[in-house]
């Protein structure tokens, strides 16, 4: 029995899944919803004949997809996609998301960026004015991690941002890992008034690899609501 929540990510999924036509080349996101939308792939597969090149953006999506009949491939070997689906953890009316809660904002990045499309998949609830709520992940090297850390904090008060607090993701007792060996910084902003510029000036810290303000990146927003209906946002 799934919650009204989880009715409403796995409806948007299915929605946005019957966008994929037969010989596309498709990016796959990561987290509870994009793996709604992974499965409804691996059912169209088995059900319609659909084919498609697919591109995993962590670990976790590629296991999943293979264990659906799904056949994953590396972007190095698609090179280029027609569509990316993911989810998202925060989304504005400019269709501005910050995504990395799952930890796969890198993977996430590359892909959607390679892609000719993005859409996004969420429920209603992450619909915001003002992004920041959501504590914004920056993804870093583990060599000196401290130090970039205290940076990013400096950027971000010279920056006049809201909050400056930064805090390392942890796993029990041990650093939470990415699939590319980095650590994670969540950053505690509460508002996030210029994502633009806040991304562009993360990203100029030594020792940080990529942050998680998408901008510029989706096309399209599939709300999903638990009554199984959808809603399109571009
Ligand atoms: C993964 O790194 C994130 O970018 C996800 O897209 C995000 O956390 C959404 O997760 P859910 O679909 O589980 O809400």
């Amino acid at each position: 029995q799934l919650t009204p929540i989880d009715r409403a990510k796995y409806t948007a999924a299915h929605c946005a899944a019957d966008f994929v036509q037969d010989g596309m080349r498709v990016g796959l996101g990561t987290g509870s919803t994009a793996a709604w939308m992974v499965r409804r792939l691996g059912t169209r597969i088995k059900q319609e004949g659909l084919r498609i090149i697919a591109v995993p953006t962590s670990t976790r999506t590629a296991q999943l997809a293979r264990d659906v009949g799904i056949n994953v491939v590396s972007l190095d070997e698609a090179r280029w996609l027609d569509l990316t689906i993911d989810g998202a953890d925060e989304f504005d009316a400019e269709l501005t998301l910050i995504k990395g809660g799952g930890g796969a904002l890198l993977q996430e990045k590359i892909v959607a960026t390679a892609s000719d499309q993005m859409i996004v998949i969420t429920d209603a609830a992450k619909e915001v004015k003002t992004l920041g709520a959501f504590p914004l992940p920056v993804e870093v090297i583990p060599f000196g991690w401290r130090a970039t850390k205290a940076l990013v904090e400096e950027v971000l008060a010279s920056m006049d941002v809201m909050g400056q607090n930064s805090s390392l993701r942890v796993n029990g007792d041990k650093p939470f890992v990415t699939d590319e060996g980095n650590y994670i910084l969540d950053l505690d902003l509460g508002r996030i008034g210029n994502p633009r510029q806040l991304a562009l000036v993360l990203n100029q810290v030594p020792g940080v690899v990529e942050n998680g303000l998408f901008v510029d990146i989706a096309d399209q927003v599939v709300i999903g609501h638990a009554d199984g209906t959808c809603e399109l946002r571009d």
